[in-house]
């Protein structure tokens, strides 16, 4: 049973036609933008935003109308994935590297849905490596500073080469561990010169779509938005 899938197509279901759609990146949101393809097919109006090069290369190809980033004046819906998610919808995100396209799409949504596996549900973020994006100036500097605060950053790498994102920037991965003080760490990330945007998702989603194992999906609503 692919859960991934089960997670995404259930999220399209949610999209109307004549809305604006985050289209998120990933393993996970990729099904949904398959979805979301269908949709258009179909004959709804559907203008989306892709939050990665990925993710924009999926949807064209699909015939899905894509807008840029400066043509959007709203978004109504944005579904994306997670790499980790807490019962309080503290998310973290950023696994694929594209967190800050994320954030921003998500930032301007209406309603936002994150969408995964079971594996994705935690008691306690952390156990996942939190991603920051940095600029390539001065990133040294910054790294020095994470490692002064304790949090065992790594240089993100792919292929033996400095992971490089869609903005040009580089990664650099934390190592909190599970039940870290979220507060504390968002903070002090702020005081960082050279950080573009941290893969901390708080509180953003109106709901969570789960994939379990045994075929069936879990629908769990954020009361809080
Ligand atoms: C990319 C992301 C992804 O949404 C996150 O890494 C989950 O990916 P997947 O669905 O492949 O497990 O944040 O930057």
């Amino acid at each position: 049973m692919d859960m991934k899938k089960l997670a995404g197509e259930k999220a399209a279901e949610y999209v109307k036609d004549g809305m604006v759609v985050g289209l998120g990146t990933g393993s996970t949101a990729y099904h949904m933008v398959n979805a979301v393809g269908e949709l258009v097919k179909k004959g709804y109006k559907i203008q989306a935003i892709p939050t990665s090069k990925a993710t924009e290369a999926q949807a064209r190809e699909l015939g899905i109308p894509l807008l840029t980033i400066d043509e959007v004046t709203h978004v109504d819906l944005d579904i994306d994935g997670v790499d980790e998610i807490d019962p309080e919808f503290n998310a973290i995100k950023g696994g694929g590297g594209a967190l800050y396209r994320e954030k921003v799409v998500a930032s301007l949504a209406d309603e936002v849905i994150w969408i995964m596996d079971e594996s994705k549900k935690v008691a306690h973020i952390g156990d996942f490596h939190l991603p920051i994006e940095v600029a390539k100036y001065g990133c040294k500097q910054a790294f020095a500073k994470m490692e002064a605060f304790g949090w065992k950053p790594t240089m993100r790498e792919k292929d033996g080469e400095l992971f490089v994102t869609d903005n040009g920037n580089y990664i650099i991965d934390l190592h909190l561990g599970a039940g870290f003080d979220i507060q504390d760490v968002k903070e002090k990330i702020g005081t960082i010169v050279g950080v573009l945007e941290h893969g901390l998702f708080l509180n953003m989603c109106r709901r969570m779509i789960v994939g379990h194992s045994d075929g069936t999906v879990e629908i769990i609503e954020n009361e809080n938005k």
